[in-house]
């Protein structure tokens, strides 16, 4: 897979377990620690090999400004990682990441997309102009870095 957008040379990307590096250099940027958004290196790493699973890198050079986790079962997708580096952020990065997680898992036959965000998140707004609906909360989901439990909401949307 490389999806190019000629005019602003970012490259969509099949990421490996070699490119964890990047991805958690992204990751600790783009999510504050105080929320407990974000995952472990060994979280990520454990994930990866499973069936279904795509790690999908968004690079410019040789520089790796965002990535996307998604997973493929049967008809459902589920989103489970979106992170752009905050110097990237606002230049449409993150809705090429999201496209693509849409596109590809309609190839996969998914029908359904699931993802779930802290709420407060200002992402919410992102996804929701995206066409996601919200669908339901989880609450005391995430737990912040001083032990505190954080609701998450869950949205959906059918393709
Ligand atoms: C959410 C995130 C991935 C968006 O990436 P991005 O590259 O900044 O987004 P884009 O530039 O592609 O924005 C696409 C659209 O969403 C809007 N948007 C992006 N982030 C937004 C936000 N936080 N609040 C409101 N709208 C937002 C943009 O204005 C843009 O709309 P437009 O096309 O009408 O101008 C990025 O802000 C991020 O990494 N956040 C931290 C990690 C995180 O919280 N991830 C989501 C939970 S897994």
């Amino acid at each position: 897979m490389a999806t190019a957008r000629p005019q602003d040379h970012v490259m969509l990307l099949r990421g490996e377990f070699d490119d964890l590096d990047d991805v958690m250099a992204v990751m600790d940027r783009a999510f504050d620690p105080h929320h407990g958004e974000a995952w472990s290196r060994s979280q990520c790493a454990g994930i990866l090999p499973m069936s279904g699973v795509s790690l999908v890198l968004a690079k410019t050079g040789g520089r790796t400004l965002g990535f996307s986790l998604h997973r493929t079962i049967s008809d459902e997708a589920e989103l489970l990682l979106l992170a752009v580096d905050p110097e990237a952020q606002g230049k449409g990065v993150g809705k090429m990441l999201l496209d693509q997680f849409e596109d590809s898992s309609g190839e996969q036959g998914a029908s359904r997309l699931h993802l779930e965000v802290r709420d407060g998140n200002r992402a919410t707004a992102f996804y929701e102009a995206a066409g996601f609906k919200l669908a339901g909360r989880r609450r005391r989901y995430y737990r912040g870095n001083e032990g505190e439990r954080i609701d998450a909401l869950t949205y959906v949307k059918t393709i």
